[in-house]
């Protein structure tokens, strides 16, 4: 009930004009956001890299309202990228959602600008990860993230939501053609005829679908790239330390070493774990947004665990 409040929260806009003006918002939102600047999202970067840590980047932005604007989420993409390309030590890739770029407006738009980006990611030496959004958009992502493939594009991947009923299939399609998955549980509001209700599902599908995934790996011996940008098939992207004992223990048992596939968790969640996996020799990624647009991304955060909006609460009583 109120995961769901928060979620039509994220996409109203009296929401987020209100609580983007309140500088307590701020205070607690910047716990998940690296801050509103690139320099300051390097900086992250640089920090996690020097713990033994890979990023992904994402410049926040979703929905766009007209060509202007997706044509602006492409140039911070592009300046994201070129940032990366004067770094060459930046052990870190790129995410990117589809809706920043124009797909809700556009989609003649959206391929010409994904297209734009891939090749500059490819100038630069690096990956874009597309960003899974929520079902009006998952067989548009899915066909012109193939499209880019035919487009001969490989240095892109995309990422599927143990929640919907339609993953395995997915899944099972996409681990077979060698596609860099990132394994979610997903985050929007989906109807019961699309989704899993219950969490025990959602996570029985999650431990299917990084098996897939891991026998994939071991199929087409991918590897985490030396420069830490490419990643393997599996992106087991969790901070549920079953799922993530699951996916270990599975890869062990069927032979994939440690670089055969990476685990994924957001900036400012369960960093103990980011640490304690890298510790252990295993690629860790972290997802760092940064950017302006942070109201959606942070209230998806606040929906996804109640325990934050006390942290909220409490930061609009420090005043
Ligand atoms: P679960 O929700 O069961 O949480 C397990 C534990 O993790 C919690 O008990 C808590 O300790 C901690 N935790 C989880 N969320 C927290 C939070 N917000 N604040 C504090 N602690 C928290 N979704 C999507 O639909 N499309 C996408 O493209 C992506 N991309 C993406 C990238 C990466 C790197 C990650 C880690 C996640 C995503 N997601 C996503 C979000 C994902 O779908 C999911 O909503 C969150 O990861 C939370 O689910 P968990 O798997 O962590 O499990």
């Amino acid at each position: 009930m109120l995961r769901s409040f928060l979620i039509y929260l994220s996409k109203a806009a009296w929401a987020q004009n209100l609580v983007t003006n309140w500088g307590f918002a701020w205070r607690t939102a910047s716990r998940f956001i690296a801050g509103t600047k690139l320099e300051e999202a390097m900086r992250v970067v640089r920090e996690l890299n020097a713990k033994g840590i890979n990023a992904t980047l994402d410049h926040l932005g979703e929905h766009t309202n007209t060509p202007e604007e997706a044509q602006q989420a492409t140039d911070d993409i592009f300046a994201t990228l070129d940032a990366l390309g004067t770094d060459p030590d930046a052990r870190c890739n790129v995410s990117i959602k589809l809706t920043q770029i124009g797909l809700s407006l556009d989609e003649g738009l959206c391929v010409q600008n994904l297209e734009r980006i891939l090749a500059r990611a490819k100038q630069n030496n690096t990956f874009i990860r597309i960003d899974i959004e929520d079902t009006p958009y998952t067989d548009k992502t899915i066909n012109l993230y193939y499209l880019m493939r035919e487009k001969g594009y490989n240095n892109v991947g995309t990422a599927v939501q143990s929640y919907l009923f339609r993953a395995e299939a997915d899944t099972r399609r996409m681990a077979q053609d060698g596609v860099p998955i990132r394994l979610v549980k997903g985050a929007y509001k989906e109807p019961p005829d699309k989704a899993f209700p219950k969490k025990a599902d959602v996570d029985a599908n999650y431990d299917l679908l990084a098996k897939i995934l891991i026998d994939a790996s071991i199929a087409f011996n991918t590897k985490l790239s030396a420069n830490g940008r490419i990643p393997p098939i599996p992106a087991i992207a969790s901070h549920d330390e079953k799922r993530i004992a699951f996916a270990k223990s599975y890869a062990e048992k069927a032979g994939l070493s440690k670089d055969g596939l990476e685990f994924q968790m957001l900036y400012g969640i369960r960093r103990d774990l980011q640490e304690k996996l890298a510790a252990e020799g295993y690629p860790v990624r972290v997802y760092v947004p940064f950017g302006t647009h942070w109201y959606p991304y942070f209230m998806r955060r606040l929906a996804e665990r109640p325990a934050n909006i006390w942290f909220f609460v409490s930061n609009f009583f420090k005043g």
